[in-house]
C-alpha cells in the first residue's frame, strides 16, 4: 500500500473491544441472520458462510483478511471513520476495503446515520468474496478516481448509493438483497422487498445516475439488476460521455416515475392498488 493510503489507516486493535461491544454484534448479527437467510442473495449468504464470520462477536480484520485475500485478493483495512473521496477510491481500486472499526451502542440497533463495524463487515465483506462483484468494486474505485477529475463524483456516487448500498437482485426465486445498505438494517431488508411503497424499477445506468437519494430514511426507489455480470456489464463503458449526456438531463427526485421507467413487477408484498390490504408494513 502506498504511503498515502497507509497514512489514513489505523490500528484496529481488536484485543480492545469490551465484552458489551462484542454483545451488540451478537445481538445484530443474530437478528440479521434470521431476516436475510430468505431475503439476501445467495452470493451474499455464500459470502459470510465463506467467512465465517463471527457469529461470536466483531471480527479480527486479520484473520478475515486473510481468507478474502485467498478467496478475491482483497483485504480489509481500518480507517478511522470518513476518508477523503481520492482515497477511498484508491484504497478500492488497490481491493483494500476501508472499514470503521467501532460499533454502534445498544440504543441505536436500528437508525445509524454513519457506517460502522457492522455495517462495514457484515454488510460489505461478504460480497466482496464474490469474484465478480469484487471487480466491480474494484472497477468502481478506479472510476471514482476518474469522476473526480471530470468532476462528476455527484453522479457516480449515486451508482454505489443503488447498487453497492441499496441494490435488490432478481433472483429465479424471486427479489433479494445485495446492497450493504438494506443487509445491515433490520427494519430495510424487510421494507425493501415487503412494503408497498417504494419503487421497484429495473437498473438502468443513466437513470440510476440521475437519481437524487436521501441519506435518513429508507428508500423510495430501488434498482433491480438481473445478475452481478449485468451490472459489471453495463459499468464497463467509459463514462465521460455519459456524464456528459446526463449533466445535459434534469436530475429525478429520489421518489419520481418517468415515462420510460420500467418497474419490477414480482416483489413479494401487494401492490398499493391491488384488492388486497398490505399487511407487510413495517
Ligand atoms: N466504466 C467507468 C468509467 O469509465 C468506471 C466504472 C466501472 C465505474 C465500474 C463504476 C463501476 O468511468
Ligand atoms: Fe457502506
Amino acid at each position: 500500500m502506498s504511503g498515502r493510503l497507509a497514512d489514513h489507516t489505523i490500528e484496529q486493535n481488536w484485543q480492545d473491544y469490551s465484552e458489551a461491544e462484542h454483545a451488540v454484534w451478537r445481538l445484530l448479527f443474530e437478528r440479521q441472520q434470521q431476516l436475510l437467510k430468505r431475503r439476501a442473495c445467495r452470493e451474499y449468504l455464500q459470502g459470510l458462510r465463506g467467512l465465517g464470520v463471527a457469529a461470536h462477536g466483531i471480527p479480527d480484520f486479520g484473520r478475515l483478511s486473510d481468507i478474502l485475500d485467498r478467496a478475491t485478493g482483497w483485504r480489509i483495512v481500518a480507517v478511522p471513520g470518513l476518508v477523503p473521496d481520492d482515497v477511498f477510491f484508491a484504497f478500492l481500486a488497490a481491493r483494500r476495503f476501508p472499514s470503521t472499526c467501532f460499533i454502534r451502542t445498544r440504543d441505536q440497533l436500528d437508525y445509524l446515520q454513519e457506517p460502522d463495524v457492522f455495517h462495514d463487515i457484515c454488510g460489505h465483506v461478504p460480497m466482496l468474496m464474490n469474484p465478480v462483484f469484487g471487480d466491480y468494486m474494484q472497477a468502481y474505485g478506479e472510476g471514482g478516481l476518474k469522476a473526480l477529475h471530470l468532476g462528476h463524483l455527484g453522479h457516480l456516487a449515486r451508482l454505489y448509493w443503488y447498487t453497492v448500498e441499496f441494490g435488490l437482485i432478481a433472483t429465479p426465486e424471486g427479489l433479494r438483497i445485495y446492497g450493504s445498505g438494506i443487509l445491515s438494517s433490520a427494519g430495510e431488508s424487510v421494507y425493501c422487498l415487503e412494503d408497498p411503497r417504494p419503487h421497484r424499477l429495473r437498473f438502468d445506468l443513466r437513470r440510476v445516475m440521475r437519481t437524487e437519494y436521501h441519506i435518513d430514511r429508507y428508500q423510495e426507489t430501488y434498482f433491480v439488476i438481473d445478475d452481478f455480470a449485468q451490472l459489471f456489464a453495463a459499468t464497463r463503458p467509459d463514462f465521460a460521455p455519459i456524464y456528459r449526456e446526463i449533466a445535459a438531463l434534469r436530475d429525478v427526485p429520489a421518489a419520481a416515475i418517468l415515462s420510460e421507467d420500467r418497474e419490477f413487477k414480482g416483489f413479494r408484498g401487494r401492490k398499493k392498488e391491488g384488492p388486497r390490504v398490505s399487511t407487510a408494513r413495517v
